[in-house]
């Protein structure tokens, strides 16, 4: 596997085609994207695809999504592009958001496990751009870890994780979001909010002039929409994740002193409230108390510390305000 440093903004262009040749032969390329890294392949070509699931050891029912860089690139993936589809793109791509459409014959079946519909974003980190536009064709990218391990913001990250099983990583510096991009399905009657982002269901529903539902809401004709990749424990750090509700600080601070004696692990505390008084032997890791930061820097930390072993990690909840729908949902997910 090759690791090769690209300036964020303005890749060097001989190392964006070494990777495009790479996923032209089939190959495997994990590259950042301003939500987490990919790992990409030639969505055109089942093969390529079918390796982006063994590397991950993804199961075969979890479709990924395809990453193109205009509107048309993206209608060439459908057989169907409602006017909502258009609002979305003119509100928020490039940028962190996935919409799923009826999926065109062109598309292989194992892009979108099965699925009538396929995912499709456009990113806005100049290096996923570069690379897309140097296949000239579409790249099918999930985030570059293994099955239900936390997604990468880094390129060390990946390497970890990945680095034996993948042919090259582009290494452009941290993700600037740092969580996974908002999936909304466009495929009913109306739009359904498959996995939360730091697109926010309001700011879909502001965009739109049109509600967004939950896909747990969604049950008007029986047929409950869901998004397969949002299975029970993923988004996992390997620290067991205790969460506390930010009103009950006192019961956080109660069970970590009482529960943690310096002895029993290596125990870590991700707060907001910073007036809360924590035993000397707890890592306390101050998080901003702005969601944007907080989704920047939560995949990192976590990360760090399972790098220095920690065995614990108390969370105290952000506040329970739709702009902070994303973090909640991963946070939960770690939880499990
Ligand atoms: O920010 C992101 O979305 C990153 C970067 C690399 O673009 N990618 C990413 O991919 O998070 P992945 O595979 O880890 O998550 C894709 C999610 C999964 O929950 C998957 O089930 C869902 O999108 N998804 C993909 N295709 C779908 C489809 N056809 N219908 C419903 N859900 C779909
Ligand atoms: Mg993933």
């Amino acid at each position: 596997m090759a690791l090769f440093d690209v300036d964020p903004h303005h890749p060097d262009t001989s190392v964006i085609t070494r990777a495009a040749d790479i996923l032209r032969a089939g190959g495997l390329v994990a590259f950042p994207t301003e939500t987490v890294y990919g790992l990409g392949a030639n969505a055109l070509n089942a093969d390529a695809v079918a390796r982006i699931f063994d590397a991950k050891a993804r199961p075969a029912w979890n479709p990924v999504i395809a990453h193109v860089n205009t509107v048309d690139e993206a209608r060439a993936l459908t057989t169907s592009w409602p006017a909502i589809a258009t609002v979305l793109a003119k509100a928020f791509w490039p940028g962190p958001l996935t919409l799923v459409l009826p999926k065109h014959e062109s598309v292989p079946d194992i892009v979108s496990a099965g699925l009538p519909a396929v995912a499709i974003r456009i990113p806005s980190h100049p290096v996923a751009r570069a690379l897309i536009a140097a296949l000239g064709a579409p790249i099918a990218a999930p985030s570059a870890n293994r099955f239900t391990e936390l997604s990468p913001t880094t390129a060390a990250h990946v390497q970890e994780s990945l680095g034996d099983r993948i042919d090259m990583i582009l290494n452009g510096g941290p993700s600037d979001v740092g969580i996974e991009s908002t999936v909304v399905d466009l495929t009913g009657a109306m739009p359904v909010l498959l996995r939360p982002g730091v697109i926010s269901r309001e700011m879909l529903t502001n965009a739109t002039g049109v509600s967004v539902s939950l896909a747990q809401d969604d049950v008007r004709d029986n047929t409950p929409r869901h998004s397969p990749g949002m299975v029970e424990r993923h988004y996992a750090p390997h620290a067991d994740v205790w969460l506390f509700a930010g009103d009950d600080l006192h019961e956080m601070q109660q069970s970590i002193t009482k529960e943690f004696p310096v002895e029993s692990g290596r125990m870590s505390a991700l707060v907001l409230d910073w007036s809360l008084s924590l035993p000397e032997h707890v890592r306390v890791i101050r998080m901003p108390n702005d969601p944007l930061a907080y989704a920047r820097m939560l995949y990192a930390t976590l990360h760090d510390l399972d790098q220095d072993g920690f065995t614990v990690v108390a969370i105290e909840r952000p506040p329970a305000r739709d702009a902070w729908a994303g973090i909640h949902d991963r946070l939960n997910r770690a939880a499990r």
